[in-house]
Order: C-alpha cells, then sequence, then structure tokens
C-alpha cells in the first residue's frame, strides 16, 4: 500500500528514462535518429520497466544547440518526423503503460522564431518580448565591450548581441541564436501557457522545463562580478532566481492545469538551492512536482562555477550532498535523480570505473545507490547498459556548439590545447551524444547511414542486443531496479538514513517505512572493502533483494560490490 501516494503522483513510483531523440535510432538512413526509430523500440524500453519517456526536444529549430533552439513550438522538425509520428508514438507509449513528457524550452527562442523576428523591428508590438536594451551609457553602439552589461553567455562570448538595424542588444543566457524571451510582458507568458495547453490536449503527461529558473530575471540589469583571468562575468549568476520565479511557476501551474490534471512537471534548475527546491515542490505551493538540482554535478570542479576546472570528487563528499537533499526534502517536496543527461559526462567514467574489469559492476551499483534514495530516478539513454564517455582524440570530432566555443575562447587566451581537451574528455557533453549502441554491427544498429556522430569503438561489447541476451548485465540489473520500485513502497516512500558518512569507500544507507526496512551497502571504489559490524544493522534475518555479485555474505565487500538487503516484519 501506497499511504502517501494520491492518484496524481504517479511519478512517484516510476522511472523516468530520456530520449536524445538525435542519437537514439534511426529509421531514413540520413544519420540522425527520428521519433519512427524512437517508436521501433518501445518495445525494449518497455521491458526495462520504464513508466515515463522524456523526449529532448524535437521541436523545428535550426539545430544551433540540437534543438534547444526552437523556431516552432507546435511541430515537428522534419529532421524528426511530423506531428502524425509524433501522434503514432505517443499512442504506442500510451499502449505499453509508457508516460510522454515533452522538453519545454521556454526561456529562449530561437532567433528564427517568428515572435523573434517580428520582435527585431523597434516598432512591432513584439519588440518587448525580448530583452532588448540600448548600449551600455557613453559607449558607442557595437564597439567592443559596449554590450549593456559585462555578462558572458554558457557558451562563451558576451550574452548581448549587437543588432545594427536598432542599434540595440539583445540578451541571449546561450548561444546568439537562442535570444531570452521577456517573462515580464503577460503576452510572452499567456503565448507560452496556451502552446502548452495545446501539446496536453494532443495527450502528453507532462513537461521538463528547460533551465525555467532563468525565466524571472532580476530587476534592473546590472554587471555581474567577474572572476580572476576572466574579462566577463558568468550571465548565469545574474539572471538565475529572479524575485518573479514563484510567481511565474503558479501562474502557469494554474493556467495549463499542471496539477489538476495529474501531469508531471520537473524544472531544470541550475544554481538552485535547497532551500528554492523546496519551496518550488512544496505540494501546497502549487509550482512544479519536482526540479534537477546541480549540486551533486558540480562537487567535481573547482570552486568558482567553472566546469571546466576539473577538481577530484571524495566519495564522502558526494553522498553527503545526496543526503542533505534526501534530508532536506523529507517532509515537503520531492527529489528527482539522475547521474546524467544529453549535457552531462557519461556517469559510468565519470563517477564509477569505466575499465574493462570494473564497467559492468560499477555501472550496476551506481544504478543501485542512486534508484535506492528517494525520490524519482532518471535513466538516460544508454546508461542503462553502462555506456561509457567516447575517446574523442582531436577537436574536429565535437559537434556540440559548447564545447567547440570553449575550445576556440579557451585556446584564444592561452591555455594549452592538451589542457582544454583534456576537460572536453571528462566533461563534454558530446560524451553522451554519441548513438545509442543496439548491437555489435558497423553502427551499432543506430543508422544504415553516417551517423551524425561517431558511434563508440566499444559497440561490440557494449550494445542492447548483448545486455539484453544476459542476465547478469547493467540492463537486467535496471530492470529489477524498476520493478524494486514497482513492487516495494519502502522504495517510494520509505524514510532515508545515510550511514557511514566518513568512509571512503562504502556508500551504505536505510530506508525505512512501518516496519519494514532496506539497507544499501555500496562498494564505490575499485578496491575491496570491509564495513564494520557495529556501523550498520545486524544482517541476521535480512533477505539479500539485489546484489551485483552473486549471493556473496557477510560484510567484505569486492570491488564495487553493492547488495540490497531487506527486512519485513518484526525483523
Ligand atoms: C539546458 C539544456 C541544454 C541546453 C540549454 C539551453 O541546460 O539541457 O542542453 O543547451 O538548456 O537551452
Amino acid at each position: 500500500m501506497h499511504s502517501e501516494l494520491r492518484p496524481q503522483d504517479w511519478w512517484r513510483s516510476a522511472v523516468v528514462y530520456q530520449v536524445y531523440p538525435r542519437s537514439f535510432q534511426d529509421s531514413d538512413g540520413d544519420g540522425v535518429g527520428d521519433l519512427p526509430g524512437i517508436t521501433s523500440r518501445l518495445d525494449y524500453l518497455a521491458e526495462l520497466g520504464i513508466g515515463v519517456l522524456w523526449l529532448s526536444p524535437v521541436y523545428r529549430s535550426p539545430m544551433d544547440d540540437n534543438g534547444y533552439d526552437i523556431s516552432d513550438y507546435r511541430d515537428v522538425d522534419p529532421l524528426f518526423g511530423n506531428l502524425a509520428d509524433l501522434d503514432t508514438l505517443l499512442a504506442e507509449a500510451h499502449a505499453r503503460g509508457i508516460r510522454l513528457v515533452m522538453d519545454l524550452v521556454v526561456n529562449h527562442t530561437s532567433d528564427e522564431h517568428p515572435w523573434f523576428v517580428e520582435s527585431r523591428d523597434p516598432r512591432s508590438p513584439k519588440r518587448d518580448w525580448y530583452w532588448w536594451r540600448p548600449a551600455r551609457e557613453g559607449a558607442d553602439p557595437g564597439a567592443p565591450g559596449a554590450e549593456p552589461t559585462n555578462w558572458e553567455s554558457a557558451f562563451s562570448g558576451p550574452a548581448w548581441e549587437y543588432d545594427e538595424r536598432s542599434g540595440e542588444y539583445y540578451l541571449h543566457v546561450f548561444s546568439r541564436k537562442q535570444p531570452d524571451l521577456n517573462w515580464e510582458n503577460p503576452e510572452v507568458r499567456q503565448a507560452v501557457y496556451d502552446m502548452m495547453r495545446w501539446w496536453v490536449g494532443r495527450g502528453v503527461d507532462g513537461f521538463r522545463m528547460d533551465v525555467i529558473n532563468l525565466i524571472s530575471k532580476p530587476s534592473g540589469l546590472a554587471d555581474g562580478v567577474v572572476p580572476p583571468g576572466r574579462s566577463l562575468a558568468p550571465a548565469f549568476g545574474s539572471v538565475a532566481n529572479g524575485p518573479r520565479l514563484h510567481e511565474f511557476l503558479r501562474e502557469m501551474n494554474r493556467e495549463v492545469g499542471l496539477d489538476r490534471a495529474g501531469l508531471l512537471s520537473v524544472g531544470e534548475m541550475p544554481g538552485s538551492t535547497l532551500a528554492l527546491a523546496r519551496d518550488v515542490t512544496d505540494p501546497a505551493r502549487g509550482e512544479l512536482s519536482m526540479v534537477f538540482t546541480f549540486e551533486h554535478v558540480n562537487l567535481d570542479q573547482q570552486p568558482g562555477g567553472d566546469k571546466w576546472a576539473l577538481a577530484d570528487l571524495p566519495l564522502p563528499v558526494l553522498k553527503g550532498n545526496l543526503a542533505t537533499w534526501q534530508r532536506g526534502l523529507a517532509e515537503t517536496g520531492w527529489n528527482s535523480l539522475y547521474w546524467d543527461n544529453h549535457d552531462q559526462p557519461r556517469a559510468v567514467s565519470r563517477f564509477g570505473d569505466d575499465s574493462p574489469e570494473h564497467r559492468v559492476a560499477s555501472a550496476k551499483t551506481l544504478g543501485t545507490v542512486l534508484h535506492l534514495h528517494k525520490g524519482t530516478p532518471y535513466v538516460y539513454q544508454g546508461e542503462e547498459l553502462g555506456m561509457t564517455n567516447m575517446p574523442f582524440t582531436d577537436i574536429s570530432q565535437y559537434r556540440d556548439i559548447e564545447a567547440l566555443h570553449h575550445y576556440r575562447d579557451a585556446v584564444a587566451r592561452g591555455v594549452r590545447p592538451e589542457v582544454v581537451m583534456a576537460a572536453l574528455a571528462a566533461k563534454g557533453r558530446d560524451n553522451a551524444r554519441t548513438p545509442m549502441q543496439w548491437d555489435a554491427t558497423a553502427d551499432a544498429g543506430f543508422t544504415t547511414g553516417e551517423p551524425w556522430l561517431p558511434v563508440n569503438p566499444n559497440k561490440d561489447e557494449v550494445n542492447a542486443e548483448a545486455a539484453v541476451a544476459d542476465p547478469d548485465s547493467v540492463f537486467h540489473h535496471y530492470r529489477r531496479l524498476a520493478a524494486l520500485r514497482r513492487d516495494l513502497p519502502v522504495v517510494v516512500d520509505g524514510g532515508f538514513e545515510l550511514l557511514l558518512p566518513a568512509d571512503e569507500q562504502v556508500w551504505a544507507f536505510t530506508r525505512t517505512l512501518g516496519d519494514e526496512r532496506l539497507l544499501v551497502l555500496a562498494n564505490c571504489s575499485s578496491r575491496s572493502a570491509s564495513v564494520n559490524p557495529d556501523d550498520v544493522p545486524d544482517l541476521h534475518g535480512a533477505e539479500p533483494l539485489l546484489t551485483t555479485h552473486g549471493d556473496r555474505d557477510g560484510l567484505d565487500l569486492l570491488a564495487w560490490e553493492s547488495r540490497v538487503y531487506r527486512w519485513t516484519g518484526a525483523g
């Protein structure tokens, strides 16, 4: 019995699977994945046992940022198919008990969206739909350094683009082809809600909201603090979490009927604090179901916010961070749980050990740790196979605008190319965007054409066909994790307690609901480890539910070995 589960909170007991359409399955041989391709793989997703499919953007787009620059919110880009293909995907997913969540990118549009095209005319009624500003006081419009503020875009270079026609600048926190919408203008908000209602009417089950905490910008745009050695201040720091964020989210929820219709809403919120996340996900406030925090994926970088400045990540820091979020949202709100997505490197390469010896066990153990926390787990395509980072060797192999711009600017600033390449190898987004590895054939069964990004050479060993056939694979481990969540209320609702917080190798915690208890013991290192019996509950009477290394018992753990134990009743 799910004591706390209201029917509209169905997403608490579901596993969400993210599809990056470009790289999932090509059906027409053009080297780019598409909607019919996704539909053709739904049986695989159903076998994995997922409850929700989150589709990264498939809308019409000039593809400057692979579809996160949208020029028509109500159509599918021909690269991916058409609206009829989307309706088919939706119906076929629903027929298999899988819900569909769309990506919603409304902090910005494409510069080719008709709204922005119109807005370029200073006399247009849509001028105020975007952030147009004159040059800095006393500066020559268009001259170097004349931008209205000193902000740097997330993809390098100034966050303002000069428009000769009107002599003004427009704001773009991301690429210059992604102008920020002005949410202060009520017409903009109504246009967005209208579009969202249109998708709800088509039958979608929710939205993943791209950088949604940037929609409210601080009043009076002001210069930010420039980090040492740089000439611009990251725009993010200046525009995130503005004063009207809660108001806009509540209005959106009400106007679109997100809660009323029982839709899943997950907000991507870089720079969100725990306190903010608690407010946003407090059901009584009517904002969002859950948010994506960035804290745990920012731990392996130097302080200062530069994702390319790599740093070691000790296990106590990582598990301590997740535990803080578990505690912080224990009474009010809800966590999302993720290791990776289309913006992050591959989980097994980053947090596990992707060497041939430890890849499988570490991928399973990372899955166990994440899925046994309290919250809704997200699986990024290929994570369930233990797909690894791509061994890129040359900048010409990258396609991502973030990587290409960063390389150009960092090398121009005098950073040695080897250093930039090492950071890209560790953190670059294209690591996660190489084609899904379906089988061992030439292009891993992804396409019959030339894939838009090369297939990882380890596809002979790491592929879905082999994994589905092997009962000991990472795939079947993830399938069992999804089943545990469906079958055991303690996985969904159980209280969380971290054990051994300072242990450098072992991640241990309990989940408790009534007289039911789970214990997770996970060696997150490539060396064997042992746990002191005084530090964990007595395993007597416990039933092993899910293990990585067969039915071993005792408190010695092999490299990357993990076990989930369960006590029921009086145990
Ligand atoms: C989000 C997306 C990312 C995109 C950016 C701009 O962070 O996940 O892929 O580049 O927003 O839309």
